[in-house]
């Protein structure tokens, strides 16, 4: 759905003022004018003056004491290094401070003021000058110019944004939740307790969260006595917040980690503890080990994930210092990677960096394996719905392979000891999908394979599908395991939010802190953000309650015809490019990954780019030869109409030419290191969606 600026807005910044008109098109691109009521205000100091002011303000510290307009206009211009070094030392007297350096030039800043109308910028794209905020602040008029530049532009990209997997289809988000701009909510601490920030919508978080944990085929509703219900909470942040969730509690949870009451306290107060590791000549079953297990490993979680797995994974695995596979093999086991030659630092996908994107399962049992022999517990991060070819790992395939395997080597249970006669029964394993983008749809899919086989929408999913909906969620058993331990989703991604969100999901028997002691519920800092945006849930259930699921299973199906829409559209460009002696050399790479959302291709130049803000990703083929690709996602607010627009765009003149694109260089100073050192994770430069 477009958004309509002309629409009735709230009361608000404008007070009465009558809505803004919607622009025409020809309007939508180009700078509106200003309104006839703008005041100039009056001109200050100009930044050359500040320049040569500053240092000799600098010079004469002891005048600084005086506040005079003057002054008042040098201070709101920082100041250069040089200035700033001698205002703030305060060891010296001021009057030794010799006048000697050589002043630096004041670096150009624009001043403090709003620009006038022919100050403003004229391009489409805002800048920060049309947002400076003078001290005397703006007045009504001067932000409403302001923000509807920003909104003329916001229109304008909101109608092209195709490369990226959030959906631009927001619902009715502004219409029905608005008026929720007029709250502070704040769902601070706990889902599950309501606390004292009464201005929250926990109640709707939990209705989501229930939800949630329905289509994902946990045990709901959420009971805090039972160890199978779930437990979750509605993200601040997006699957970047749940990435850094899951793997903290991995983490904790391997390594014999725990929250017990304190045992000295008066107060009611927790102790976080580590279990003692256990002893060397403690037997194999009891630590969980097989014979050849160190049990000094028991307690190291050792972590894998695949090298198609988004940064957020590398950037929490190294907040939270936890062991990749790569790194534990590399300083502890040279020379015997089980893949043969030097250990790579991430799990390679299957097919290499130009393949489908999915993970090696065979490479991955076979790395697994060398560790878990060794007595480590296993931390294996899998993706479903990778960032940039939305591939699915088979999770599936993954735990059939492994679940013997860890059965093997004692990790299925461990005994964790805290001290004589305290123990906990807990896995040695822990498997975490990230699920941002294919969290939101697969459920729906899964629905629309449900129904009957004649249903027209069983019949309209055959065609998009061959195989079966892949498992991805808590109801995937094998050999009686329940594989998965955490689940994260982007709420902005499928389910459309008009900001950053999401939902993390575990179950309780794999928390660290007890459930459900209602002692501890003085403490329910179960979350990692404090304050928490009580928004999101609002969005997430008027996602989920604006239609039935029959509705959301159509939607998800529809998605899936556009992307073969899509596919086919490039194909076919390609053709028509070909016969016109236009295509370049090559060819147009296009390809999509098993029912991937999103199909890749050769990257095009700047101009399209920008105007249809796509995702740019250069991949290194088999023969060592680097190809640049774009992608587009088939959200539900990409439409065959706008994917007909798109290719017009491809098929002008001089879609696919554009300079060489230079790929960003390692610092000096890493690469001048780089043979000493001891690699801990790989910090890609490129691809994963950066760009
Ligand atoms: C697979 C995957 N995981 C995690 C993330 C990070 O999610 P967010 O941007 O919502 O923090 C993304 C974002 O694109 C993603 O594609």
């Amino acid at each position: 759905m477009s958004r309509h600026i002309g629409e009735e807005r709230h009361t608000g910044l404008w007070g009465t003022t009558p809505p803004i008109p919607a622009p025409t098109p020809a309007e939508r691109t180009t700078t509106p004018a200003p309104p006839p009521e703008y005041a100039t205000p009056e001109p200050v100091t100009t930044a050359p003056e500040q320049a040569r002011t500053a240092p000799e303000q600098a010079r004469t510290a002891p005048e600084y004491a005086t506040v005079t307009p003057e002054f008042d206009a040098v201070a709101t211009t920082p100041a250069p290094p040089e200035f700033d070094a001698v205002v703030t030392t305060p060891a010296k007297p001021v009057s030794d401070t010799p006048a000697r350096a050589t002043p630096r030039p004041a670096p150009r800043r624009p001043e403090r003021r709003a620009p006038t109308p022919a100050e403003q910028s004229t391009s489409d794209e805002p800048t920060e000058r049309d947002f400076l905020i003078p001290a005397e602040g703006l007045t009504a008029q001067q932000r409403k110019h302001a923000l509807t530049k920003l909104e003329t532009y916001l229109v304008g990209k909101h109608e092209h944004m195709v490369g990226f997997q959030g959906n631009q289809d927001l619902g009715h988000a502004q219409q029905d939740l608005g008026r929720f701009l007029d709250f502070h909510l704040n769902n601070v601490g706990d889902p599950f307790q309501q606390g004292n920030y009464k201005p929250n919508t926990k109640a709707v978080e939990r209705a989501v969260l229930d939800r949630y944990a329905e289509l994902w085929r946990a045990e709901w509703p959420y009971d805090g006595k039972n160890p199978e219900s779930y437990w979750g909470y509605v993200l601040t942040m997006g699957s970047t917040e749940g990435n850094l969730y899951a793997l903290a509690s991995a983490r904790d949870y391997l390594s014999g980690r725990k929250l017990i009451g304190d045992p000295g306290g008066s107060n009611p107060q927790m102790v976080y503890v580590q279990a003692a590791p256990p002893a060397r000549s403690a037997p194999a079953a009891r630590v969980g080990g097989s014979p050849a297990a160190d049990p000094r490993n028991a307690y190291r979680p050792v972590a894998f994930y695949s090298e198609d797995t988004h940064y957020s994974v590398i950037k929490a695995v190294r907040t939270l210092a936890i062991d990749t596979f790569g790194a534990i093999g590399t300083a502890e086991y040279p020379d015997q990677c089980p893949l043969g030659g030097r250990w790579p630092l991430e799990v390679p996908s299957k097919g290499g960096p130009d393949g489908s994107g999915e993970i090696d399962v065979d490479k991955l049992e076979r790395l697994v394996a060398f560790f878990a022999e060794r007595g480590h517990p296993i931390l294996l991060l899998l993706n479903f719905g990778t960032t940039f070819k939305g591939a699915y790992d088979n999770i599936e395939k993954v735990a059939t392979r492994l679940v013997p395997l860890f059965r093997r080597h004692g990790l299925l249970e461990r005994e964790i000891e805290f001290e004589p006669g305290r123990t906990d029964r807990r896995r040695g394993f822990w498997v975490h999908v990230d699920g941002a983008l294919g969290a939101g749809i697969m459920p729906f899919l899964r629905h629309a394979a449900e129904e009957d086989e004649h249903s027209e929408l069983a019949v309209a999913l055959r065609r998009e599908l061959k195989g079966k909906v892949p498992e991805f969620d808590f109801g995937l058993r094998v050999d009686g395991v329940d594989v998965v331990g955490s689940l994260v989703m982007s709420g902005h991604k499928w389910a459309g939010a008009p900001f950053p969100c999401g939902i993390f999901m575990t179950k309780n028997k794999f928390r660290v802190e007890p459930a459900a002691t209602p002692a501890y519920t003085g403490s329910p800092d179960t979350t990692f953000a404090g304050s928490r945006n009580g928004l999101s849930p609002l969005v997430l259930w008027n996602h989920l309650a604006s239609r039935s699921v029959r509705g959301h299973a159509a939607e998800a199906v529809a998605a899936l015809r556009r992307t073969r829409y899509l596919e086919s559209a490039l194909r076919e460009l390609e053709d028509r490019l070909d016969r016109e002696d236009r295509l370049p050399e090559g060819g147009l790479h296009v390809d999509r990954s098993p029912m991937a959302l999103t199909v890749r291709f050769r990257r095009p130049n700047d101009e399209i780019i920008a105007k249809w803000s796509l995702s740019c990703q250069p991949m290194p083929t088999g023969t060592g030869e680097v190809r640049h690709f774009a992608h587009v996602f088939a959200m539900p607010s990409l439409t065959e109409e706008k994917i007909d627009l798109f290719m017009e765009d491809l098929f002008a003149e001089g879609a696919f030419t554009h300079p060489d694109i230079p790929l960003p260089e390692p610092t000096t100073s890493a690469t001048a290191f780089a043979a000493d050192v001891q690699p801990l994770a790989l910090v890609p430069m490129t691809g994963r969606g950066f760009q």
